[in-house]
């Protein structure tokens, strides 16, 4: 099964040289795997938060769009998005609002951090603080439990966010039993061997500190610029160097090759001066970064195109969000009334408009003569075309249902030798058809799963 991973990028600011060493660059790589599906999505409404600029959200959400891009990220293999075009996101914030304790949201750090500078200054705790910040932590999880993402890579400071969105998914779960738990825990993923870039001054690389180095606006200009502006000691050239106190390390390892970084240090320590240190460093950035420049110029130069790719995002994203809403409707008791439909269909939610009648195919729950639990599905004519694996727990069935309900995943049906097949979902077999007669017969079975699969598919 495909690792589902999800993160969330908030839309304010321009991305510099830290975000693209530690978050965009490991983010995309870690996509690339075969075994992952991605989810990055544009966090907006998160952006609104913190700022109240419009212009500076819609400047900041196109260039975290264009520098995503055109960092790599491939939009037809990741499910790149903006959260404020996935209207479920908020729907869902809702439910899982109305079943999270205040007591909880109290404890954020964020939030408590707020009051406590409040305090600082003798002001009311809540001074300035709007709900937004307050219910923050919901709305993060609405965006991970939507897609029921296994992984969220994160900043350290948002590791209790995570916590809060096991807690809230688990309370959901418990409150609203269905044929298996809605929503997965996701865990929390911090990756320790991604460098943290130092700024200009030797603090943190970070916005809030103004010592960053640009990655795409202002070109190479204002990355040479930045790059002047390094502090280092008053060693004259000519005078032995200790690059590993210096803050021109950390970011030359970042883009250099281990040899190129063994010949700087060795460089610096025989007195290569700080101007051509700095130099260096430049050159060896543009090497990766101007192509991706070039690129990102491009996109941004064509704001319609970018439009459209963030559309076609939202539109693969909605396909899995707004089924898998209308079952959470359900859940709560507020979905459409349910058409009557067959007792055993093991599909609840339905789509609305789409009339389901005795006939169709359909999937039955049953136990076998060892007491476990399965499943089959029965073509419209009554023949089975494929029985699930045993399973313990009656529970791992429904999740297995659901799986197949929902387009979240990838359900495939696939030859198996010569006369049988197999139905897989995110490439793992869940169920297998009939020992068939021939190949003829087995292909005609397997179109009529595939058909049946289809139909069922909420
Ligand atoms: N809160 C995250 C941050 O500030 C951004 C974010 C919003 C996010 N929703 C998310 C991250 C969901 C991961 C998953 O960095």
């Amino acid at each position: 099964m495909k690792t589902r991973v999800l993160t969330g990028i908030t839309t304010t600011g321009t991305p510099h040289l830290g975000n693209y060493v530690g978050a965009i660059r490991p983010a995309i790589r870690a996509s690339q795997q075969p075994e992952v599906q991605a989810f990055f999505f544009l966090a907006d409404f998160h952006a609104l938060i913190k700022c109240e600029d419009p212009q500076r959200i819609a400047r900041s959400r196109m260039e975290i769009a264009a520098t995503w891009l055109a960092a790599g990220l491939d939009p037809e293999r990741v499910l790149f998005y903006r959260q404020s075009d996935i209207i479920e996101i908020p729907e869902l914030c809702w439910l899982l609002t109305c079943v999270t304790g205040k007591g909880l949201m109290n404890r954020a750090h964020a939030y408590k951090a707020s009051v406590d500078a409040n305090r600082e200054k003798n002001l009311e705790d809540d001074d300035g603080i709007n709900m937004g910040l307050f219910s923050y932590p919901i709305l993060m999880a609405a965006d991970i439990l939507m897609f029921n993402a296994h992984k969220v890579p994160v900043g350290r400071d948002q590791v209790q966010h995570l916590e809060m969105a096991r807690d809230i998914a688990q309370r959901f779960n418990h409150l609203y039993p269905g044929a298996g738990d809605w929503f997965v825990l996701p865990e929390a993923v911090i990756d320790e061997s991604v460098a943290t870039l130092t700024g200009l001054d030797g603090r943190k690389m970070s916005k809030s500190y103004h010592n960053t180095v640009p990655l795409f606006e202002g070109g190479t200009k204002a990355l040479k610029t930045a790059v002047a502006k390094i502090v280092t000691d008053s060693r004259e050239p000519g005078e032995p160097k200790d690059a590993h106190s210096s803050n021109l390390l950390p970011m030359f390892r970042a883009f250099a090759t281990a040899e190129q970084t063994q010949e700087f240090i060795e460089a610096l320590s025989d007195g290569m001066g700080w101007g051509q240190a700095k130099q260096s460093l430049v050159n060896v950035i543009e090497q990766e970064v101007a192509p991706l420049r070039d690129q990102y110029d491009q996109l941004m130069a064509r704001p319609d195109d970018l439009e459209d790719i963030l559309q076609a995002g939202a539109k693969r994203a909605r396909e899995i969000a707004s089924p898998f809403m209308a079952q959470l409707r359900q859940a709560v008791g507020i979905g459409a009334p349910s058409k009557s439909r067959p007792a055993d269909g093991g599909n609840q939610a339905g789509k609305a408009g789409k009339p389901k009648t005795g006939k169709g195919p359909r999937f039955v729950q049953f136990r076998d003569e060892q007491g476990l639990f399965r499943f089959k599905l029965i073509s419209q004519a009554g023949l089975t075309l494929c029985t699930s694996l045993a399973h313990q727990d009656p529970k791992q069935v429904g999740v297995i249902l659901r799986q197949l309900e929902l387009r979240a995943h990838a359900v495939t049906v696939e030859e198996e030798g010569e006369t049988g097949y197999l139905v897989l979902i995110d490439e793992q077999t869940v169920a297998q058809g009939p020992a068939c007669q021939d190949t003829v017969q087995r292909d005609g079975l397997l179109k009529t799963t595939q058909a049946a699969i289809e139909e069922l598919a909420a």
